[in-house]
């Protein structure tokens, strides 16, 4: 058997590792192994436990509990801490999502011990270094072996950068399998309906609210930027619409700090939800501010208008489709934005093609390793 170590502690890993792994044990049986390695990055039972219990996420062989500190010591624990767990199991694959401290961690302790990395979500770019996840995201792909992209756009963000080719006698292979994201909610949706009792929980009826997500750094490290994007909502929420605000930890403590309190009683802000019960509220919304990647691509599946809390996005097709408008932190932009996406007609727009692909990425990563490790390495090192 071929042993997979994948590594997550970010909540939107639980919600892509879901999709991959049932897919590598339908597709490597008898083959792959794969065993799950949690950082430890996100902890509180909203942001990590319940998607493990909802999304039947195969319990992690290790958690590494690193918790919260600042960006090089956070990342400098897990390197130990994996590196110590890679040396003692010799996985032959270590497999990332995204862009988080965890995958960077998890990347540059299995590449120097010369364990092939595979990155699922390879390739997207933002060009904004003031941002840590482009950093992340650009030292994750020149390590990795195998990059599973997302798009057509990612591939060609590599290619510019000199990958594959550049990779000097390193076997790298760079794939457009489409978005596991697109899978998730595809195959989580239907469960989604049948249990999430949000909507009725919060009293909300389709398209008669907006929904909110900020935990991006730029917006929440700068109290400024969070009391312009607060102030707005709440004059919106003044206004009449009803505006419900699931709130990642890190956009609380910040709020606190803000000592912004008194919003109008249609500004409801809630604690983090469950995957099910974000669907719904997506799925709902009558429009979506958010600054958060998942989010931007989950309101363009649903084709539901959004406004990105950024001035650059890594999602540029949702854009160029007209159904998401990246808007800068300033009180009368973000009015005009809104009073835009209130007048948004759905069927103005013609529904484009599965630009995110057709919702079997998570199949042919599964396949792909499948046939890696039959025809590519044949003998386990080791065992050989
Ligand atoms: C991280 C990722 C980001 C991703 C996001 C998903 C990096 C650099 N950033 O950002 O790319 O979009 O996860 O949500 O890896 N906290 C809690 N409880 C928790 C987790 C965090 O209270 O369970 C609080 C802590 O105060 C912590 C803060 O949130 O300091 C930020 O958490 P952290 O994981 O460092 O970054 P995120 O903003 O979540
Ligand atoms: N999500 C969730 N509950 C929430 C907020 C987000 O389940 O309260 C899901 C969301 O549907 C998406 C993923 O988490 O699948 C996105 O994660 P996040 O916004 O934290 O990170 P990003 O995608 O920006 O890295």
């Amino acid at each position: 058997m071929f042993h997979i170590f994948t590594v997550i502690g970010a909540r939107p890993q639980f919600v892509k590792a879901a999709v991959v792994s049932l897919a590598i044990k339908r597709l490597g049986r008898g083959i792959i192994k794969e065993s799950i390695i949690h950082t430890g990055q996100h902890y509180d039972y909203s942001m990590s436990g319940i998607f493990f219990k909802e999304l039947n996420i195969p319990r992690p062989i290790d958690n590494l509990n690193v918790g919260s500190f600042s960006h090089g010591k956070q990342t400098g624990i897990m390197l130990e801490r994996l590196e110590r767990v890679f040396i003692r199991d010799h996985p032959d694959m270590v497999l990332v999502y995204g862009d988080t401290n965890s995958t960077l961690a998890a990347t540059l302790a299995a590449a120097k011990l010369h364990i092939p990395v595979a990155h699922v979500e390879a390739g997207m770019r933002s060009f904004n270094k003031l941002m840590p996840e482009e950093l992340n995201r650009v030292a994750v792909d020149h390590m990795s072996d195998i990059l599973f992209c997302s798009s057509d756009a990612s591939v060609k963000n590599l290619r510019r950068e000199g990958i594959p080719d550049k990779n000097n006698g390193k076997c790298c292979v760079v794939l457009n399998v489409g978005d596991v994201m697109v899978d998730a909610l595809k195959f989580f949706y239907s469960y989604a309906e049948k249990r999430s009792k949000i909507l009725a929980k919060l009293n909300l009826k389709p398209r008669n609210y907006y929904l909110v997500t900020v935990h991006r750094a730029e917006n929440t490290d700068s109290l400024e930027k969070l009391k312009v994007i607060f102030k707005s909502l709440n004059i919106i929420a003044e206004k009449g619409s009803c505006v419900v605000i699931p709130m990642h930890p890190r956009t609380l403590s910040a709020l606190k700090r803000l000592g912004m309190k008194n919003f109008s009683k249609n500004m409801r802000i809630i604690g983090p939800v469950s995957y099910f019960d974000m669907l719904l509220l997506e799925k709902n919304a009558a429009g979506i501010f958010t600054d958060s990647g998942g989010v931007q691509k989950e309101a363009y599946i649903f084709r539901v208008p959004a406004i990105t809390l950024r001035t650059e996005t890594e999602w540029v097709e949702t854009v160029k489709s007209g159904w998401n408008t990246l808007v800068p932190i300033n009180e009368k932009a973000i009015m005009l934005a809104f009073d835009k996406m209130a007048r948004f007609k759905r069927d103005s727009l013609r529904v484009t093609s599965n630009i995110y692909g057709d919702g079997k990425a998570s199949g042919r990563i599964a396949g792909f390793f499948q046939k890696y490790f039959i025809t590519t390495v044949k003998i386990k090192p080791g065992l050989g």
